[in-house]
């Protein structure tokens, strides 16, 4: 089989290093793809292209799967022109994509289905979402509506802070469109899961928890990150909690995506908290997580190629997901600065040292250099019995790597 990967991060990189390993794969693609990718078994890359170009290149190339690795191009409505022109494509459709692209959509759609999430209220006028301000309990979360790149939510703790969020959402137009309305959402205060799940339209099949770290500094202090470690499974996520996800999240969005008829053959992560009442839905994304995909797929026994099929012919309802007896550890590795400024193009070292899999987010080889290119760089992942000892292994190994100004968390799985 031929695969196309769409996208440049670690989470490409992750996809492209495990469908490698598959008997069913002979050729990757990946537009653009990174540093690391190209250096995978059987992957080439290629440039980044527009829609209509990805489909013809599909095409020409005979690529059997094309997977879309980030959010933007399926809330533009790519697979929808994938599937227009016959080609297999992993994604849901831009109708369905709004899950992700609109904060408004998805808590309308939570509440149209009754799936457990906290109280929010939506304004497309910014005095009158400030007039709101005067009845709510602090803290309150505001979140711009559109994507914005993981920046459009911030928690205020009070009055002063809301009407500033506001300002600069609304007015200031800080996210440019994605702050034409917005939703002011009750705080929920409790522990994060994320849940990775496939989707075929007629099953939802959970993948193992995972838990993100977003915040730049130890102990989860400092501006929100992309993500800068992950440890899975998530111990938070017991069999209690499992059962109320799914009678109370999974299963009622299942129905809801069945309701809206969407062709919805694709992934669908659910940012869950464990607060008070048990679990409440913070947030969908309609793609893998980035880092949680670098911590998940190491740990899974099955054939990618295989998993990718089973979402695009609808064969879920009978198929099971095997992981390796075991937890993992990923620690981001970001140049120095980061959320900030940083700098570019700084040269990585003493990745051929290592015993666990490492995945490039940002950097690319320049006459055989491999050279940073943006904030979160790279990432390790470690494998063991405990997540104690995978946090442990996972720093062993990327103490090996080196570039100036490298910065990474140290208490990643080290309060588990
Ligand atoms: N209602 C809430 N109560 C408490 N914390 C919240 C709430 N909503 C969001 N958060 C916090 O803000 C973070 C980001 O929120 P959310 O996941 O909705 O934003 P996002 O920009 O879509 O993020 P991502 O890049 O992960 O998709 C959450 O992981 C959580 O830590
Ligand atoms: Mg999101």
């Amino acid at each position: 089989m031929k695969f196309l990967i769409i996208g440049s991060g670690g989470r490409e990189h992750a996809i492209a290093w495990k469908l490698s390993m598959s008997p069913l794969v002979t050729d990757i693609f990946v537009s653009p793809g990174n540093g690391g990718t190209e250096a995978e078994a059987k992957c080439t890359n290629i440039a980044a292209l527009d829609h209509e170009n990805l489909v013809l290149f599909a095409k020409e190339n005979s690529i059997d799967i094309t997977v879309v690795g980030p959010e933007l191009p399926l809330v533009e409505g790519l697979t929808d022109m994938f599937r227009r022109n016959g080609l297999a494509v992993i994604g849901p459709s831009k109708d369905g994509a709004q899950l992700e692209g609109s904060k408004a959509f998805s808590k309308n759609f939570m509440l149209n289905n009754g799936v457990k999430t906290g109280y929010y209220i939506e304004f497309d006028q910014y005095e009158e979402a400030v007039d709101y301000l005067s009845e709510c309990d602090w803290p309150v979360v505001v979140k711009a509506d559109g994507l914005a790149a993981g920046k459009g939510v911030i928690i205020c703790k009070d009055f002063k802070e809301a009407e500033d969020a506001l300002r600069k959402i609304m007015v200031d137009k800080i996210f440019g469109s994605a702050g034409d309305s917005v939703i002011i959402e009750e705080f929920l205060e409790g522990k994060e899961v994320s849940i990775l799940s496939l989707v075929d339209g007629r099953t939802i099949l959970p993948m193992l928890s995972a838990k993100d770290h977003k915040q730049i500094g130890n102990g989860n202090n400092g501006p929100n990150t992309g993500g800068m470690g992950v440890v899975a499974p998530n111990p938070w996520f017991t069999s209690e909690i499992e059962s109320d996800f799914t009678k109370n999240i999974l299963e009622p969005t299942l129905k809801g995506i069945q309701s809206e008829e969407w062709d919805f053959r694709g992934i669908l992560f659910f940012g869950v908290i464990i607060a008070e009442g048990g679990a409440y839905l913070l947030e969908y994304n309609v793609r893998m997580g980035d880092p949680e995909t670098q911590a998940i797929l190491p740990l899974l026994n099955n054939d990618l190629a295989e998993v990718f099929q089973k979402i695009h012919y609808r064969e879920l309802s009978d198929y099971s997901l095997e992981y390796r007896n075991e937890s993992s550890c990923t620690v981001v590795a970001a140049s120095g600065g980061y959320p900030g400024d940083y700098k570019k193009g700084m040269e990585i070292t003493g990745t051929n040292e290592l015993s666990q899999p490492l995945f490039i987010s940002g950097a690319e080889k320049k006459e055989g250099k491999l050279l940073t290119k943006s904030g979160r760089a790279l990432s390790v992942t470690a494998i063991a019995d405990t997540i104690g000892e995978a946090s442990d292994l996972a720093y062993r190994e990327i103490s090996k790597i080196n570039f100036e100004g490298i910065y990474y968390r140290t208490d990643i799985g080290a309060d588990l």
